[in-house]
């Protein structure tokens, strides 16, 4: 099987991207991706620096001061030129432009700290614990161009029942997601398909 390039859009601390990135070289995605890049538009997201610290190629288009059809055009330009297999989206908080998007059909992958069904956007943790929710979910699916609205690729509990803060609950929630997140990978990139993966993946649809 031909490895994967994929590409890694973060936009702050990047430790979603770190658990990729240790997963890709010696881990579940051993031998299954490379990562071509991490990009970010934040020229001071932590993660730019993690990530060239374990020799991964980084590039920036800082969004802050553009347009955001400008900003988007940009990104478009660097990406087509990359051509990556996948591009992961790991804590990136800017919408993508229905443009890139179509440029890479069911190639665009994102987490989310809640689920989709319930929540959209942003702040998913500060959600589960305003609705003193006892259980939460993480979801990967595939970006379309609604607001997390994508095709489901998994979706994993949290027993949150025992937080008693947002921290508490992000902490756990973060410890599954840096695990959940390549499992759910490496079904899609090996061409497996996780919805007959019972064991790992929980469907609503
Ligand atoms: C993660 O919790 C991720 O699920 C969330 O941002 C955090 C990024 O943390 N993403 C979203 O809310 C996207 N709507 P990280 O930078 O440490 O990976």
């Amino acid at each position: 099987m031909k490895t994967k390039r994929i590409i890694v859009l973060i936009s702050g601390r990047g430790s979603n991207m770190l658990a990729i990135i240790q997963n890709v070289q010696s881990g579940i995605l051993k031998d299954i991706c490379t990562i071509q890049s991490v990009f970010s538009n934040k020229s001071d997201a932590a993660g730019l620096h993690k990530a060239s610290k374990l020799d991964i190629p980084t590039h920036v288009i800082t969004s802050k001061g553009k347009k955001r059809k400008n900003y988007n055009e940009m990104l478009l330009d660097w990406l087509k030129k990359e051509n990556p297999d996948f591009i992961i989206l790991a804590g990136y908080m800017k919408i993508l432009s229905p443009e890139i998007i179509r440029e890479f059909p069911k190639r665009i992958i994102n987490i989310h700290p809640a689920d989709t069904l319930q929540h959209q956007g942003l702040h998913g943790y500060d959600w589960a614990f305003e609705n003193k929710l006892i259980t939460t979910k993480i979801t990967v699916h595939y970006v379309d161009e609604g607001l997390d609205t994508g095709e489901v690729i998994g979706k994993k509990e949290v027993d949150i029942s025992d937080c008693r803060t947002i921290e508490e609950i992000e902490q756990k929630g973060l410890n599954v997601e840096h695990e959940f997140y390549s499992e759910c990978l490496r079904k899609v990139l090996t061409g497996k398909d996780g919805k007959t993966q019972r064991d790992l993946f929980i469907y609503y649809a």
